[in-house]
C-alpha cells in the first residue's frame, strides 16, 4: 500500500530503523546541517529533529528522507532490501502505467492558512546549512510547479530555494530543465508573471518523482499516481491556478514577476563542492503560505555522496537513461550511476551490435534531457556488470585504449555546477565531454583478441574441467 501522507512514511522507516528521532534542541543554523551531513557521510539514518532552536514546540524537521536506497525501496513499497536493478526495472513498469489524480476539496494542507501581508516565511525553522552558503535554504527537498500557458500542462521539478526575507524567496532553476523553459520561452517572453507553487513534506514519491527527469509535456503526477499505483490526491492552491499534494506539509503560493531578480548563493551541491556563483536570479513573491498542524520541513544536506539526490538519480535517473538507448534502438543491457560517485558519471553495458557504437550511446544520452549532465560515460560489454564498480573499473583499466578509446567533444553545454569548471565556463554554462569507449575493437580478428582468463570462460576451462572442479568442490576441502 502506498502512504497517504510523510508522516506514515516517517513511521514505517520507524520501524525499519531508518529514522533517528532527536529531542534535544538543534540549532536550525548550521547545526541541523552538520548533523545531517555526518549522518549521510555514515549511512545512517535520517534524523528527525523534534525541537529547533528560537521555534516552538512542534515544528519539526526531517533531514535526508531518500538519502539510502532502504528508504527509497520502503518508500516504493518495495523490499528494503531491493538491488538498484530490481528498483529499476520496478520503476520503468510502474511508470508506464499512469495514474491520474483525485481533485479533493478538504486537505490536511489548509489546516493553516496565511495570506497576503500575514506570509511570513521565518516562522518555519528555514535551515542555514553550510557555512558557505549564500542565505537559509527553504527548498532543498520538495516538489516546484509551474504550468505551461498553452498546454496547462503542470510541470514538477526540484529547484533549491533560498530565503530572501519574510515574503520573498530565490530559484535556481537552469534554463535546460522544463521549469527554466516554461519560464523563459512562455512568460518572460511575453512578459507575464508566472504562478508557482512549492509543496515541502508531501508523501515520498512525489518530491522522488519532482526531481527525476521527464520528458517535456509528460505529467509527472501521472507517473506519482503510476509508481503509487493508486492517484494522488490533490487540492487547489489559495491564490494561484495550481494544484499541489493533498498531505503536503507546507505549501507555498507565489508568482515570478518579468525581470524580477535578487542576488541567489552561492551553495553547497550535489557534486561535493561548493561551486556556483552568486548572482542575480529570479524570486518568487510569496502570496500565500498553507501548513499542516505541527508542520514538517523536510530538507537535504547537499555535499559530498551520499546524499539522496545521488540515490534517486541511481534508480530512475539510470532507468530513463537505458530506456532512451533501447528507444533508438541501442541495444544495452544495463546503465548504472554509481550513487557513491556523483550521476555526472554514467556506465552503460551493451552487446556490441556494429563497430563504434560507443560514440552512439554517447550522443544519443548527450542529446537526450535525461543526459544532459552527463559529463563522462563509460561504455562497457555486456560481459561487464555495470552495477559492479570493481568490474567496472577493470574494464575501464584493460579494455579502454589511452588514446583511441578516450573520445572528447570539446565544446559542450554544461550544467554550471561542475567543480572542474572555470569561471567563464561556470558562468556561461559551456564545458566539454568525454566518453571511454571499453569495448573490444570489432575491426581486430580473431588472433587479436585477447582472451578472458576467467573460471567461466571455455577458452581458458573447458566446460567439463569447470564441472569436474565445482563437483569435487567440497572434496578439495572447501
Ligand atoms: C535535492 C535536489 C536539488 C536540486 N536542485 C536543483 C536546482 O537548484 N536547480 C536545478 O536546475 N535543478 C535542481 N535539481 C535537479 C532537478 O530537480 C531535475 O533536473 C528535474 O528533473 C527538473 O525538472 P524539470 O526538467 O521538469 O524542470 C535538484 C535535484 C535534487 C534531487
Amino acid at each position: 500500500m502506498p502512504f497517504k501522507d510523510l508522516r506514515e512514511f516517517i513511521a514505517r522507516l520507524e520501524k525499519e530503523g531508518q529514522i533517528q528521532r532527536i529531542k534535544e534542541e538543534v540549532d536550525w543554523n548550521l547545526e541541523a546541517g552538520a548533523i545531517i551531513r555526518w549522518a549521510n557521510e555514515k549511512g545512517l539514518p535520517a534524523p528527525f529533529f523534534e525541537k529547533i532552536k528560537d521555534y516552538p514546540d512542534g515544528y519539526r524537521i526531517f533531514g535526508s528522507p531518500l538519502g539510502t536506497q532502504k528508504r527509497l525501496a520502503i518508500a516504493m513499497d518495495m523490499d528494503p532490501n531491493a538491488s538498484v536493478k530490481e528498483m529499476q526495472e520496478e520503476y520503468l513498469k510502474r511508470k508506464q502505467k499512469p495514474i491520474k489524480p483525485a481533485l479533493v476539496k478538504d486537505a490536511p494542507c489548509k489546516e493553516n492558512i496565511y495570506l497576503g501581508d500575514k506570509v511570513d516565511l521565518l516562522k518555519l525553522p528555514v535551515p542555514f546549512q553550510h557555512l558557505c552558503d549564500g542565505g537559509r535554504y527553504l527548498g532543498t527537498w520538495h516538489a516546484t510547479i509551474n504550468k505551461d500557458p498553452d498546454t496547462g500542462w503542470a510541470n514538477w521539478g526540484m529547484y533549491r530555494h533560498m530565503l530572501q526575507n519574510r515574503n520573498t524567496l530565490g530559484i535556481e532553476a537552469g534554463p535546460y530543465t522544463d521549469f527554466g523553459k516554461i519560464h523563459a520561452q512562455k512568460y518572460l517572453a511575453r512578459n507575464k508573471a508566472m504562478e508557482v507553487a512549492i509543496s515541502i513534506g508531501p508523501e515520498p514519491i512525489s518530491t522522488f518523482i519532482a526531481a527525476s527527469c521527464q520528458p517535456y509535456g509528460v505529467s509527472e503526477v501521472d507517473i506519482v499516481g503510476g509508481i503509487r499505483g493508486e492517484p494522488l490526491k490533490i487540492v487547489k492552491c489559495e491564490t494561484v491556478d495550481l494544484e499541489v499534494p493533498a498531505t503536503s506539509e507546507i505549501v507555498i503560493e507565489g508568482e515570478i514577476r518579468p525581470g524580477d531578480e535578487m542576488e541567489e548563493g552561492p551553495f553547497a551541491e550535489f557534486t561535493g563542492y561548493m561551486v556556483t556563483l552568486r548572482c542575480p536570479r529570479p524570486v518568487i513573491r510569496v502570496k500565500a503560505i498553507t501548513y499542516r498542524n505541527s508542520p514538517i520541513l523536510t530538507m537535504t544536506c547537499m555535499g559530498m555522496p551520499v546524499i539522496d539526490d545521488n540515490v534517486l538519480n541511481e534508480v530512475s535517473l539510470a532507468a530513463d537513461l537505458k530506456e532512451v538507448l533501447l528507444t533508438r534502438g541501442l541495444p544495452v543491457t544495463g546503465v548504472s550511476l554509481f550513487k557513491e560517485v556523483c550521476w555526472t558519471l554514467a556506465v552503460v553495458a551493451v552487446k556490441v551490435p556494429y563497430a563504434n557504437v560507443a560514440s552512439d550511446i554517447a550522443h544519443v544520452l548527450w542529446a537526450s534531457r535525461a543526459g544532459f549532465a552527463l559529463t563522462y560515460i563509460i561504455i562497457v560489454e555486456d560481459d561487464v556488470d555495470p552495477f559492479n564498480m570493481g568490474e567496472v573499473f577493470h574494464a575501464l583499466a584493460t579494455k579502454c585504449h589511452p588514446y583511441k578509446g578516450i573520445v572528447r567533444l570539446e565544446h559542450a553545454t554544461a550544467l554550471s555546477y561542475e567543480p572542474w569548471a572555470d569561471h567563464h565556463e561556470r558562468q556561461y554554462r559551456i564545458g566539454a565531454r568525454t566518453y571511454f569507449d571499453c569495448t573490444w575493437p570489432l575491426d581486430w580478428g580473431p588472433a587479436d583478441m585477447p582472451i578472458k582468463a576467467s573460471f567461466n570462460n571455455p577458452k581458458v576451462y573447458p566446460p567439463e574441467v569447470q564441472e569436474k572442479a565445482l563437483a569435487k568442490w567440497h572434496k578439495y576441502g572447501y
